[in-house]
């Protein structure tokens, strides 16, 4: 059946503890070099990489691909050097003075509602192409624009948690990238990979093991989601 979406992987690092940052949501910096490697081999694969404004803001992220040989792979195969880069927002109320905002190696899609701001919309006019929903962003409708206007056939989803499990609950995720870290942070309030504990996800979600490697200490995972 052809698809209608793009396949979309997700990709994060937890701690031993099941935590993908600390209380005070720091900036997800706790894995190795080997793994930030992995993340960008993992965005080199796609054709868009997508996250949301929070993570965008906190990780100070500019979505590159800050890897010549990655850049030189991708254009060998006729890709751009870069992926596109898709940016989500319920409210958007977005800080046109991001990071993100100051590099125009790739394209920048933000889905946001009619709620974002005018100022904003005004700043981010020429930066971005721009779709605005009705009251929410419909997760699946996003997809299929990303598919059909931007050719957009692999997206990688790097968090955060909220995004993460808004796609996951929406059946929207096809594969799943995890590095556990050997560190444990504890506490109730900092994020696991669907966010604070606490709500129950409406079903349980059943993971295929694919792929498992142990390098340093680190242990790399690649789930399938049936
Ligand atoms: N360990 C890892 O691998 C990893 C990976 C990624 C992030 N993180 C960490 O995760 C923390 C941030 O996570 P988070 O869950 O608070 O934030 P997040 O998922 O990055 O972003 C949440 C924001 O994204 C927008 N958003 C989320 N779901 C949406 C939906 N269904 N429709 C429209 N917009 C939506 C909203 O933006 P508006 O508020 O603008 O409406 C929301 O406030 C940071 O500390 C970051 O470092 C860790």
């Amino acid at each position: 059946m052809k698809r209608d979406r793009p396949f979309v992987t997700a990709n994060f690092a937890i701690t031993a503890d099941g935590r993908i940052s600390t209380r005070n949501a720091t900036p997800a910096d706790f894995s190795s070099p080997r793994d930030k490697r992995r993340l960008l081999e993992i965005r080199a694969a796609c054709d868009a990489v997508l996250a949301g404004m929070k993570t965008i803001a906190t990780d100070q992220m500019t979505m590159g691909l800050p890897a010549d040989d990655l850049r030189a792979i991708r254009e060998a195969k006729g890709m751009p050097a870069y992926p596109t880069r898709v940016l989500l927002s319920a409210s958007g109320r977005i800080d046109p003075a991001l990071r993100v905002f100051t590099r125009d190696f790739s394209p920048i899609i933000v889905f946001s509602t009619t709620r974002m701001p005018r100022r904003v919309r005004e700043a981010l006019a020429g930066k971005t192409t721009l779709h605005l929903h009705e009251r929410a962003v419909d997760l699946a409708a996003m997809l299929r624009t990303l598919r059909r206007e931007h050719a957009v056939k692999r997206l990688v989803c790097e968090g955060g948690p909220r995004v993460f499990r808004a796609l996951l609950v929406a059946d929207l995720i096809d594969e799943l990238h995890l590095t556990i870290s050997p560190r444990i942070f504890g506490g109730t309030k900092a994020p696991t990979l669907t966010g604070i504990a606490g709500d129950f996800l409406p079903r349980s979600t059943t993971l295929t093991l694919r792929e498992m490697r142990v390098i340093d200490g680190e242990c790399f995972l690649r789930y399938r989601i049936e």
